[in-house]
């Protein structure tokens, strides 16, 4: 089959944020303003990943991470996570033909432990479809949670050291990231949060220590490609000085 090719992104973007993570929220507030129960507005939800996974590559966006259920979401009623769970095995199963035939790239973060075997299933085959694909690389976040990823790092840092292939003073901001969930990935440029909500939930903690952030007041099944394109615009317009004075 063939796949979409990896195109130039819009010149004026090229100031654009490399890595774009996404924290999904207000779905339920979503669905309640309509009358609907929560899980309508998380299928609404669906729709906006498709789009912005369709909107990055135009944006210069190379890797676009979205947080689709923390390890604290597991607080929410049982009906809701199992819906939440359907959800995801269902637009794995339905959507990794066209995220192949895009030339997207499918990556998963968080502690698969506590996930269904189908569930996690699913996830291993998507990955291993996608995995030579370099339009765009997505990365979602499934029982995802920053200090849970930097925990479970820690543990397994600990064994090296333990098996004596790593020395405790050869332990410094390099090596750290190389256990993390995202080892591969490079960190966020831009989050974005929606619902008007100013926190960042256990996202990316330890990745996002020099991000820039955007808090909207979109409830995220209304976020559009075009909300997307302004907030990589104004990304642009922002002096990222990493803690260094201006020249
Ligand atoms: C937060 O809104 C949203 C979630 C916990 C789920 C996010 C999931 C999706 C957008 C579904 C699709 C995702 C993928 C990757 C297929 P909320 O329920 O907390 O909203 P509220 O704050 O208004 O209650």
């Amino acid at each position: 089959m063939s796949k979409t090719s990896d195109i130039a992104p819009d010149p004026e973007l090229c100031n654009g944020p490399a890595h774009v993570a996404i924290i999904m929220d207000g779905n339920g507030r979503w669905a309640k303003l309509r009358g609907r129960p929560r899980l309508f507005g998380h299928h609404a939800g669906v729709k906006r990943v498709r789009e912005v996974i369709k909107a990055a590559p135009h944006l210069g966006i190379e890797y676009l991470t979205v947080f689709a259920f923390s390890t604290e979401n597991w607080k929410r009623t049982q009906a809701e996570v199992a819906g939440l769970m359907s959800l995801f095995r269902r637009y794995i199963a339905h959507e990794a033909r066209a995220l192949d035939a895009e030339n997207v790239r499918v990556r998963f973060i968080g502690d698969r432990v506590k996930l269904d075997a189908k569930l996690v299933g699913l996830m291993d085959e998507l990955e291993e479809l996608t995995r030579d694909n370099t339009r765009v690389n997505l990365t979602i976040a499934l029982n995802y949670g920053g200090r849970d990823e930097v925990a479970r790092a820690t543990q397994r840092l600990a064994e090296e050291v333990a098996a004596g292939r790593l020395k405790p003073e050869d332990v410094d901001e390099e090596t750290l990231p190389r256990f993390l969930d995202t080892h591969v990935l490079p960190d966020p440029d831009l989050v974005i949060r929606t619902s008007g909500e100013a926190r960042i939930s256990n996202f990316l903690l330890w990745q996002s220590a020099y991000a820039e952030y955007e808090f909207v007041d979109t409830l995220w099944p209304d976020f559009s490609a075009q909300e997307l394109e302004d907030l990589c615009r104004k990304f642009g317009t922002r002096d990222r000085r990493f803690g260094a004075v201006p020249k």
